[in-house]
């Protein structure tokens, strides 16, 4: 016998309980269970199937799987899934609206069109008459691609057993209804149901799929933690949509590492891959007080980026403290730090710090660039001449004021090198103190390449 139950999923962290309560006792979050119906649940007194046990093979005796692989013809795209997609595999690309997913995607469709693969752009946020507008400006065969405007899963499921293809863009996942299950599209109950059901037929067909996700407003991906458990491997595109430059990154990865990120810069034609990226930030870096060059770790790609700082007095009680491309707590941090360990103290001020271009950096090597961006910002006085390359840097900073190795120093430093940017501060300076010191000996010697703090 067959029966309907109802349970309460917290939309925060997807918890069950059986009956609606006011705060999740899983998260202690308030006010986010939300009624599911479950239906065809054998009823109590069921009597299980008679089910034959499998005799569990030894690792040795497994054969080893060779994937082959196909490719998007992006190649930042390819390089951060690893080498391309795999036949059989969910990847889910997330990032904040605008920001180029169906764009992305569109693309890749239209390349693995091009080279004689069978694709299908699934698409529940919009009309196929869009989709086509939008793939008017791309290059490629992006016109070729067969496009399916719907939201009911079961349809969805259904044109992909007949069409069979071997790549699949499902164009949002939250977009999409499963219709015997309650609850809007987009609810916990609903992301879980569709991309269950789209990796079990993914996995029995062998359908390469790539399903996008919405984020959240703290930029996290939107819906229940278990669908990045689910899929293969979750991709996330960063950047604001106003600025031309966007990161892709990997932040799980079944077939590859998660350390490789890509650059991307939004066209009329289209996302085309930024190869030359350290180039262009260093060309567009300026010389002014508060700037310097950041040697920073996209993956395995050394990336060199502008870090510009801001200081200004402040008529608020709480002084502001803005940032873009970096987070929060870490420049509140530096600050600190540099206040007690580096002599300068902007306790009184508004402190603005940004990273050029739109790229978001997460790692800790960033924290002596934050810093000496603000004390150059502080003081009013440039690292480098008018005509002289800017100052590049890397390290973290510790809670005592001393300089952290990173990894990859030698790449950082090379990378710098091949720039022409010759004054380099490293965490071999030891303490913050001394790399200030250092950069006002510099000064001494080579008067207007560097000057002081
Ligand atoms: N003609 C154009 N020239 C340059 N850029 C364009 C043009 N048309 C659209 N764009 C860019 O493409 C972006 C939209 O891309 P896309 O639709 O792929 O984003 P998305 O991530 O899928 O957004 P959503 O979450 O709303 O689905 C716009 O924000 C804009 O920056
Ligand atoms: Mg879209």
């Amino acid at each position: 016998m067959a029966r309907s139950t109802s349970v309460f999923v917290c939309s925060a962290c997807a918890a069950e309980t059986p009956r609606w309560m006011g705060q999740c006792p899983g998260c202690g979050e308030w006010n986010s269970l939300q009624e599911e119906t479950r239906g065809k649940v054998p009823g109590r007194g069921a009597t299980p199937a008679r089910v034959a046990a499998t005799k569990p093979l030894r690792l040795a005796e497994v054969q080893a799987q060779t994937y082959e692989r196909l490719t998007t013809g992006i190649g930042e795209l390819d390089r951060i899934l690893g080498g391309g997609l795999v036949p059989g595999s969910l990847v889910l690309i997330g990032g904040s609206p605008g920001i180029g997913k169906s764009t992305l995607t569109s693309m890749a469709l239209g390349n693995l069109e091009g080279a004689g693969r069978r694709t299908l752009y699934v698409s529940g946020e919009e009309s196929a008459a869009q989709i086509r507008l939008r793939a008017e400006r791309l290059p490629g065969a992006a016109l070729q691609v067969p496009v399916l405007a719907e939201t009911d899963l079961d349809t969805v499921l259904a044109t992909l057993e007949a069409e069979r293809p071997e790549v699949c863009v499902i164009d949002s996942v939250q977009t999409l209804h499963a219709s015997d299950l309650s609850g809007a599209a987009g609810s916990v109950g609903q992301v879980r149901e569709v991309a269950d059901r789209i990796t079990r037929l993914a996995k029995a067909r062998g359908i390469a799929v790539l399903l996008v996700g919405h984020v959240t407003k703290e930029g996290a991906l939107a819906g229940p933690r278990v669908l990045e458990h689910l899929v293969d491997c979750v991709l996330q595109f960063e950047g604001e949509r106003e600025r031309t430059y966007r990161t892709l990154r990997a932040l799980k990865n079944r077939f590859g590492s998660t350390s490789e990120a890509g650059v991307f810069e939004m066209r009329q034609d289209g996302l085309v891959e930024v190869l030359d990226a350290s180039a262009r930030f260093v060309g567009e870096a300026t010389r002014a007080p508060g700037s310097v060059v950041l040697a920073a770790m996209e993956g395995s790609r050394p990336l060199l980026i502008e870090v510009q700082a801001l200081v200004s007095e402040s008529d608020l009680e709480i002084p502001r403290r803005v940032v873009s491309g970096i987070d929060r707590n870490r420049l509140a941090l530096v600050l600190a730090v540099l206040a007690r360990h580096g002599g300068v103290g902007v306790g009184t001020s508004d402190v603005f710090v940004n990273v050029v271009g739109g790229v978001r950096v997460d790692e800790p090597g960033a924290d002596l660039a934050v810093a000496l961006a603000v004390a150059s910002a502080a003081r009013g006085i440039a690292f480098a001449g008018e005509d002289a390359p800017p100052l590049a840097c890397f390290g973290e900073l510790g809670l005592t004021g001393e300089l952290r190795t990173v990894a990859h120093a030698e790449r950082r430093i090379a990378e710098a090198r091949k720039f022409g940017l010759q004054a380099i501060v490293t965490p071999e300076a030891g303490t913050l103190r001394a790399a200030l010191r250092t950069l006002r000996r510099e000064a001494a010697r080579g008067p207007r390449e560097i000057a002081t703090v």
